[in-house]
């Protein structure tokens, strides 16, 4: 049987994964790398680590899977969204890669939205207004800040798509992906000339864009050996890791949400036209479906929340997680329990690291609010867990008030497999939430568009309708549900009666 590899440069490493054409997962392995952040704000990485990455992971995966390289028939690609590679004309790498949650360019996103007119007009040509992580803010402040590294650009590449040129020695990209460059006409699919010549940026610096199913190229014969493959495999257009792992969850049809609570959180709707939502709070990209587009909300410190607690106020639960050999959010969580539903007035706003979705706000800052004495730890706990998904909802409430039918919502990420979690994300959100039977995330995504791309089957939407099944479901419980409907709009206020504090604090930060 045939089998395709998966392979996402993640943030803090690379997953490959290897599915036989039945769907069996045979193998997966993970390698990780550093991140940098040489000044405040800053997040850069090395794109030869992801290559090396890519390297050992595939290897792994052939070697434990038993996988005969003979029967590798196809790669998908899948990457962090947003970040920059910038080659010189030798295809050697200039700088380090800035990263999707680098947040150097607040300046240049308002350069860019004057030039063209004003935010609402940038959002006419593609579809968004400038937030800081997306691509082109950081192509602007190349060329303003290292102006002898701007001249030397030949290339500029996607995470993912380095690697795709690694592997085949061809610049291509895929809608999805090339959608938060904030450079693609997301209605056309195609780069969005006028914009690109407004900011002088080279077209030709551009990688050609494709369709996630497509094949973009083949193995070189150089990179085949690296990889212990053989040359000639197809490497197919794959996606940002956004879409991909919504194709791994299934999310190819209206009415299909996905909510998932990772480090960050996100909110993913399929949608069969472009929407868009006239304030630029959600994100409306091109999805890893031909044709088709999705709508997107994300919350950068989700289950980051949690894991700050754990990190920075959890030793007790740290070490007694090692005696017992349990996972410490296992005994966090137990705690959270028993602090009822809306914290008796105590509310966490879960902006440890500024906001994308709905406020794009890299100021905003996280805090609780309401603490009294009759509060303890659970209560703590609690909160920044209902921060977490309050923040989530106001993604889906976004979505909802763009006419984007919400009929079925999938959990995945860290917040899925809590049973605790996942009743108050049904609470909370007032609605029946699902699992399905695979938490395989975008590497599965990837190796599912291989699939298709190489004919296995006729489209991505068939190769999720044979592998991806709804296997439980979780309903609101009705007392929990009405108390959150309460204490939901008091969140959005917080914020912003806090608002122009948060730019003040920030102010004062950078003056001191
Ligand atoms: C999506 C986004 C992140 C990155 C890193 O817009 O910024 O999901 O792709 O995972």
């Amino acid at each position: 049987m045939a089998v395709f590899l998966g392979i996402d440069i993640g943030t803090s490493g690379t997953r490959t994964l290897a599915m036989r054409e039945d769907g069996t997962i045979l193998a997966s392995a993970t390698s990780e790398y550093e991140l940098s952040s040489p000044k405040p704000g800053w997040s850069e990485q090395n794109p030869e680590d992801w290559w090396e990455a890519t390297q050992i992971t595939v290897k792994k995966v052939l070697k434990s899977g038993k996988i005969k390289a003979d029967d590798v028939a196809g790669i998908g690609l899948s990457g962090q969204m947003h970040g920059s590679v910038f080659l010189d004309k030798q295809n050697e790498v200039i700088r380090p890669a800035i990263l999707w949650n680098d947040q150097r360019t607040a300046q240049e996103c308002i350069d860019i939205e004057n030039k063209v007119g004003g935010r609402a007009k940038l959002i006419e040509m593609v579809a968004n207004p400038a937030l800081t992580g997306f691509t082109a803010p950081k192509i602007v402040w190349l060329k303003s800040h290292e102006p002898k590294n701007y001249a030397k650009v030949a290339h500029i590449l996607l995470p993912k798509d380095y690697i795709r040129f690694r592997m085949t020695q061809e610049f291509a990209t895929d809608v999805s992906d090339a959608s938060g460059t904030l450079l693609l006409d997301v209605r056309a699919r195609e780069w969005c000339k006028p914009l690109i010549d407004r900011l002088d940026i080279k077209m030709s610096a551009l990688p050609k864009v494709f369709e996630s199913e497509d094949i973009t190229g083949v193995l070189t014969e150089e990179a085949a050996k690296l990889l212990g493959l053989k040359k000639g495999v197809p490497v197919v257009g794959g996606a940002g890791d956004q879409a991909a792992g919504a194709v791994g969850n299934g999310i190819v049809k209206r009415g299909i949400i996905s909510a998932t609570m990772g480090t960050s959180g996100v909110i993913f709707a399929h949608s069969d036209e472009v929407q868009i939502d006239p304030a630029g709070r959600v994100h409306t990209f091109c999805h890893a479906v031909r044709g088709k587009w999705h709508v997107m909300g994300v919350v950068l410190s989700a289950g980051g929340s949690l894991q700050w607690y754990r990190n920075q106020l959890a030793q007790a639960e740290m070490t007694d997680g090692k005696r017992l050999k349990t996972d410490p959010y296992n005994l966090i969580t137990e705690q959270a329990a028993e602090a009822p539903p809306g914290c008796e007035g105590l509310y966490f706003l879960p902006y440890l690291s500024g906001e994308r979705t709905p406020h794009a706000d890299p100021h905003a800052r996280g805090c609780w609010i309401g603490l009294s004495l009759r509060h303890g730890r659970s209560h703590m706990i609690r909160s920044i867990m209902e921060g977490a998904t309050y923040a989530l909802r106001d993604s889906l409430e976004v979505i909802n008030s763009m006419s984007i039918p919400i009929r079925e919502i999938r959990l995945s990420g860290g917040g899925a497999r809590s049973d605790f979690w996942r009743q108050m994300q049904a609470d909370v959100y007032g609605r029946r939430v699902s699992l399905i039977n695979t938490e395989e995330g975008p590497a599965f995504g990837a190796a599912l568009l291989a699939a298709a791309g190489t004919g296995k089957f006729k489209s991505v939407v068939e190769a999720c309708g044979a592998m991806v099944k709804v296997v439980a479901s979780t309903d609101p419980q009705a007392e929990a549900k009405r108390i959150y409907t309460k204490s939901y709009p008091m969140f959005g206020r917080l914020y912003k009666a806090l608002k122009n504090e948060f730019v003040d604090i920030a102010k004062i930060v950078s003056e001191s």
